[in-house]
């Protein structure tokens, strides 16, 4: 049995297996097994739910591979949960990781270390056609006035977790998955999956 991960961002990959990886006989794939690229779904979605609806489905109907997609939103509290669903193009279309994180710095340079809270949010879909799951991981942090870190990808330098003193791009894979809104989202999901993809072997 096949799963297609819904992504071409190689972290994002690393992540996605190292937590689905233990499911029984099944085989992960990501966008970047394919010969083509199927679709490129436009996320217009208003929320993270119907993004990673639209990726999944539009991705399983020009595949017919199970698939599984994510979305998440960094939702900043003293910027009324900024970027949320936009996080990707906060800084307009086609920008960097590193433009995002500026505009961020910037979005928040006035704003007081105490009422810098955050909370990193994924949302996960899987569906093979006959069923549709979501399941849902959060972490609470705080946004850094300055990145710190090398590791990791997007927001991770400016992201603290609550209880730690580093950022996620501070950390290693296995920790930041340990913690992480995309590695509880996974293993809510793969909660999900484990009797479902049992009962197909
Ligand atoms: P996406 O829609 O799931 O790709 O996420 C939207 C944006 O959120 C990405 O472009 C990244 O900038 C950021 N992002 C997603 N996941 C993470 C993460 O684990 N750490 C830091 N930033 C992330």
């Amino acid at each position: 049995m096949r799963i297609l991960l819904a992504t071409h961002n190689p972290h994002k990959a690393d992540e996605l297996r190292s937590i689905l990886g233990t499911l029984q006989s099944v085989t992960i794939l990501t966008l970047d097994d394919l010969p083509s690229r199927p679709v490129e779904p436009v996320e217009d979605g208003a929320t993270l739910e119907a993004n990673a609806y639209i990726k999944a489905a539009e991705i399983f109907a020009a595949t017919g591979i199970p698939t599984i997609a994510d979305d998440t939103g960094l939702e900043v509290k003293a910027l009324a949960g900024a970027p949320g669903v936009y996080s990707a193009r906060y800084a307009g279309e086609g920008v960097t990781y590193a433009d995002n994180c500026r505009k961020l710095i910037a979005e928040l340079e006035h704003v007081r270390a105490d009422d810098r809270s955050a909370l990193f949010r994924t949302v996960i879909c899987y569906t093979d056609g006959d069923r549709t799951l979501l399941a849902e991981g959060s972490v609470r942090g705080t946004i850094l006035p300055k990145p710190r870190g090398a590791g990791g990808f997007g927001y991770d330098p400016l992201f603290q977790p609550e209880g730690t003193s580093r950022t996620f791009a501070e950390m290693d894979p296995a920790e930041k998955n340990a913690m992480s809104h995309r590695g509880r989202a996974l293993a809510a999901m793969h909660e999900m999956l484990a009797p479902y993809f049992d009962e197909r072997q």
